[in-house]
């Protein structure tokens, strides 16, 4: 029995949720362990498109579901949330850690602030929440579900009174009533989450110890990782495979393999270094064919040639056992494709990923050309569907066969649309 970590390889939006769709049908209990409402994923199965923040693409599958402890939750999204899927008679199997942290009205507020504008946040409060978590002064999501809910909300919002009125988010006379309208909406959301709410990693253990497995679903991306990303643009959480760990249950002894998304290009959200990033037409012309623009802000992505040396670090640091390369559609539309697999600062060929953001911004891509592969119609990719790598076109295998010598890693999925049909399995 072996349970897989599902993490992003790159600045996020790489194609994890159409994986963890795909997976999850092979899987009892998928886990979503970082992150909250900044994640967006799209899946798309005959023509219906769905969308996600929180659940995990799992529940199409009507697995059990479950958003760990290194989640933080705004209670009010994640209920709309729940609510829109079971309009369309999607009633998910949800459990939430007791343990994971809410996101309120203020976080949001503070997550307005210049700072957050510097690094380009998605707004959803998701550094605040996590930067109450450090210094101990959030809400749980067990403290609303208690019969004293009103008391420990109002005791805990009156300890961040000074310095809420400090940071001039509320006048004295507003925070009051802040306080009781936001008293007023956790009880009532309490009730609603009551049933839900349940010790997770006690569940995941459970689910290990009786044979079952389980898919960790990480959200963002290994360069957006608060300890080892591209600092500080950065989220707030761990994104690599360790994230599983600290917020999914997920325990060292447990049989694991990490599986780590790709696309076959760059693509960013947000400020911060971006060595391969394509400024000019060609740029234009990739995110416009990749339809590159965000799930959660609408935002256009950034785009850039593939970063295999980026890749790689995110590869060696992250433990990931296997790739699924995603995109090689809208790759093939481009016409002048490159690979860079290599560094160089000032004259300088560097064999480390750089720590420092500001080195980051004056790195020189060393670039390797590749033919751009093949365009193939639907059709022909149906008759590639139950084939070997040894029977896709040249210049495809050739782009694989690159990437896995490079990274010393297989490809084991190849997806070449959105939809969960457009996947082909290799084995590896
Ligand atoms: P996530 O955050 O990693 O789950 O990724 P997003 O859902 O934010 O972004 C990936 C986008 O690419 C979504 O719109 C997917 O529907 C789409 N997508 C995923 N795989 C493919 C693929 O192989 N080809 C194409 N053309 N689109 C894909
Ligand atoms: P998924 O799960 C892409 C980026 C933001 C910003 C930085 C910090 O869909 O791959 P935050 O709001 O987290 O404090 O913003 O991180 N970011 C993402 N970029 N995909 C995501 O999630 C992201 N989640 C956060 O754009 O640069
Ligand atoms: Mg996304």
């Amino acid at each position: 029995m072996q349970h897989t970590i599902v993490v992003g390889a790159q600045w996020g939006d790489e194609g994890k949720g159409k994986l963890v769709d795909i997976l999850s049908e092979r899987h009892d209990t998928v886990v979503r362990f970082n992150g909250g409402g900044n994640a967006g994923h799209t899946v798309i199965h005959n023509g219906h498109t769905y969308k996600f923040h929180y659940l995990p693409s799992g529940i199409l599958h009507n697995k059990r579901c479950i958003l760990g402890t290194g989640l933080v939750i705004n209670p009010v999204d994640l209920k709309e949330e729940i609510e829109s899927f079971a309009k369309e008679n999607i009633q998910p199997q949800i459990f939430i850690s007791a343990r994971a942290h809410l996101i309120l009205e203020h976080h949001k507020m503070l997550d307005s602030k210049k700072g957050s504008q510097k690094i380009g946040t998605t707004g959803r409060g998701i550094g605040p929440t996590y930067a109450g978590k450090a210094s101990r002064t959030n809400l749980r999501m067990l403290d609303i579900i208690q019969g004293n809910a009103a008391f420990r909300i109002k005791k805990a919002l009156n300890e961040l009174k000074d310095y809420l009125l400090a940071e001039h988010l509320f006048s004295e006379r507003d925070f009051d009533s802040y306080i009781t309208k936001t008293s007023e909406l956790l009880i009532k959301l309490g009730t609603y989450y009551k049933p839900m709410v349940t010790d997770t990693e006690v569940d995941v253990q459970k689910a290990n110890a009786e044979g079952k497995t389980i898919l960790f679903e990480g959200a963002q991306g290994a360069l957006l990782d608060i300890n080892y990303g591209t600092y500080p643009f950065v989220t707030s959480c761990s994104t690599t495979a360790g994230g599983a760990f600290v917020g999914g249950g997920a325990t060292p002894s447990m049989n694991i393999k990490i599986l780590g998304i790709t696309k076959a290009y760059t693509t960013r959200v947000g400020e911060g270094p971006f060595p391969t990033e394509l400024r000019d037409e060609s740029g234009v012309q990739l995110r416009n064919v990749g339809k590159e623009f965000g799930t959660t802000t609408g935002r256009p992505r950034r785009v850039g040639h593939l970063d295999l040396f980026a890749l790689k670090y995110a590869v060696q640091n992250g433990g990931i056992n296997a790739l699924a390369l995603t995109k090689i559609d809208t790759l093939a539309k481009i016409e002048t494709v490159k690979l860079c697999v290599g560094y160089e600062i000032q004259g300088k060929i560097i064999d480390y990923f750089p720590a420092d953001s500001t080195t980051l911004k004056l790195i020189n891509p060393i670039y390797q050309d590749i033919e751009t592969p093949e365009d193939l119609t639907p059709e022909e990719w149906i008759k590639l569907r139950h084939k070997p790598k040894s029977a896709l076109p040249k210049n495809i295998a050739n782009y694989i066969r690159t990437i896995e010598n490079y990274l010393g890693i297989p490809v084991e999925y190849l997806s070449h649309g959105p939809d969960r049909e457009e996947t082909i399995q290799y084995d590896i």
